[in-house]
C-alpha cells in the first residue's frame, strides 16, 4: 500500500521483546530500563495475527527486533507460521549474535532466511565497556554460526562513535575483505534517554568513507539482498561489502518502506514518531483481521514525510531497544 507521500510500505519491524542480555551505551542506560510486564507485551499468537493483516495491506518483509529478539521464548515457532504466510517472501532478524549458537539452526529450519548482527568493536576489553555485559568471543561465534548456516547475507551493525570506536573504522572495513561480510557503519542516533551520552559523539558516514577510502582506496557500489536504507560499495576483491546507514546526515525518508510494531503492541509509523497507534486494546477486545486491516492503514497514513532530528536535538520518551531500532 502507498502512504501519503507515494512511499510503498513493504516492510514491518516487529520487536519481540523489549528485554536484552546486554546494555550497549547508545542504546540504554547502565541499569537497563524496567522491563514491561510480561501481560503488556503482546503474546506470539497475537503478533502472528498483526503480521497476517499487515500481508492484507501489503506487507512482504518481516524483521524481528528487540531488546534482544532471541531472548523471546517461542521465536522459532513464531517464524514457522509466518514462513507459512504465502505474501510474506524475506524474514530477517536483527540481533546481537549472542544466543545465535543455541537458536540459529532451529531458526533457519522454521524459515529464518537472513541475520544482521550488531558489532562496534574488534577489541574485547573494548566490547565489554561498550556492552556493559557480553563478551566480544560470543558474538564471534554467533556470526560464526550464522555463515555456517547459510543465514545470509549475515550483516555486521556497527554504529560509529567519536572517541569510543572511531580508530577501529579501517579495521572493520578490512573484515570485508578476508570474510564474506556487509559492514554497515551507521551514525549514532540521539533516541531516548541516551541524549546526553550521544552529543559530541556523532560522527558523519561520509567522514567515515573519507578514512575508508584514505587508507584502503576507491570502492565500487555493489548491491546486497535487502531493502533497508544501507547503501552499499566493495573494495577490490573483498569477500563481503562496506555499507553506510546515514540515518541523520541524509535522512531516507524519502524512501522509507517501513512499519514498526512495538512489543507493547502499538504500531510506530516512524522510528522518531510522536503518535503510535494502539493493536493491543483491540486485539483483546478481539478485533478481527478486517479491524486490524483498517488500523495499519490508519497507521500508515499517519506516515510523517520525514523526521526533524538534524533540525535539533530531540529526545523521545522511549530507548532504542523498546522500540526495535
Ligand atoms: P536490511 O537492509 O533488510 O538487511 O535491514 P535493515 O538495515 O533495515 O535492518 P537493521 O535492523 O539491521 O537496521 C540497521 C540500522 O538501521 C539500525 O541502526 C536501525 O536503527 C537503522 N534503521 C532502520 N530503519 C530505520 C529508519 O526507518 N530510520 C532510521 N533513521 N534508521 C533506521
Ligand atoms: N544509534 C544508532 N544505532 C543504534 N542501534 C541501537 N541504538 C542506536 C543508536 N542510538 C542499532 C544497534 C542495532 C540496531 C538495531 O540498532 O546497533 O544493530
Ligand atoms: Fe541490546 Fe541491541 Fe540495545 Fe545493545 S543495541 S542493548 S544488543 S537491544
Amino acid at each position: 500500500m502507498l502512504d501519503g507521500y507515494q512511499r510503498e510500505i513493504n516492510y514491518l519491524r516487529v520487536s519481540v521483546t523489549d528485554r536484552c542480555n546486554l546494555r550497549c551505551v547508545y542504546c540504554m542506560p547502565a541499569g537497563g530500563v524496567a522491563a514491561a510486564r510480561h501481560e503488556d507485551i503482546l503474546t506470539l499468537e497475537e503478533i502472528e495475527q498483526v503480521i497476517r493483516a499487515a500481508a492484507d495491506v501489503g506487507v512482504r518483509k518481516i524483521r524481528f527486533t528487540g531488546g534482544e529478539p532471541l531472548v523471546r521464548k517461542g521465536l522459532p515457532g513464531l517464524v514457522k507460521n509466518i514462513a507459512n504466510i504465502r505474501a510474506i517472501d524475506d524474514i530477517a532478524l536483527t540481533t546481537n549474535g549472542i544466543l545465535l549458537p543455541d537458536f540459529g539452526e532451529e531458526l533457519k529450519a522454521a524459515g529464518l532466511k537472513r541475520v544482521n548482527i550488531s558489532l562496534d568493536t574488534l577489541k574485547p576489553e573494548r566490547f565489554r565497556e561498550i556492552t556493559r555485559l557480553g563478551a566480544l568471543e560470543d558474538v564471534w561465534k554467533g556470526i560464526r554460526a550464522a555463515l555456517r548456516l547459510n543465514l545470509t547475507p549475515v550483516k555486521i551493525n556497527t554504529v560509529v562513535m567519536r572517541g569510543i570506536n572511531d580508530d577501529e573504522i579501517i579495521d572493520m572495513a578490512r573484515l570485508t575483505l578476508e570474510m564474506p561480510l556487509h559492514v554497515r557503519f551507521i551514525e549514532l542516533m540521539p533516541i531516548g534517554t541516551q541524549n546526553p551520552w550521544v552529543a559530541g559523539r556523532y560522527i558523519s558516514d561520509e567522514e567515515v568513507m573519507e578514512v575508508i577510502t584514505k587508507h584502503l582506496g576507491p570502492m565500487q557500489e555493489k548491491k546486497v539482498t535487502g531493502s533497508g536504507p544501507a547503501c552499499s560499495f566493495q573494495l577490490p576483491g573483498a569477500l563481503g561489502t562496506i555499507g553506510f546507514i546515514t540515518a541523520l546526515s541524509n535522512h531516507f525518508c524519502h524512501q522509507c518502506n517501513r512499519l514498526r510494531l512495538t512489543s507493547m503492541g502499538s504500531l510506530r509509523s516512524c522510528l522518531y514518531a510522536e503518535k503510535e497507534t494502539d493493536l493491543k486494546g483491540p486485539l483483546r477486545k478481539g478485533a478481527g483481521r478486517e479491524e486490524l486491516r483498517k488500523l495499519l492503514i490508519k497507521a500508515i497514513n499517519l506516515k510523517p514525510e520525514k523526521h526533524k532530528l538534524m533540525e535539533g536535538w530531540r529526545d523521545s520518551e522511549r530507548v532504542m531497544s523498546q522500540i526495535g531500532g
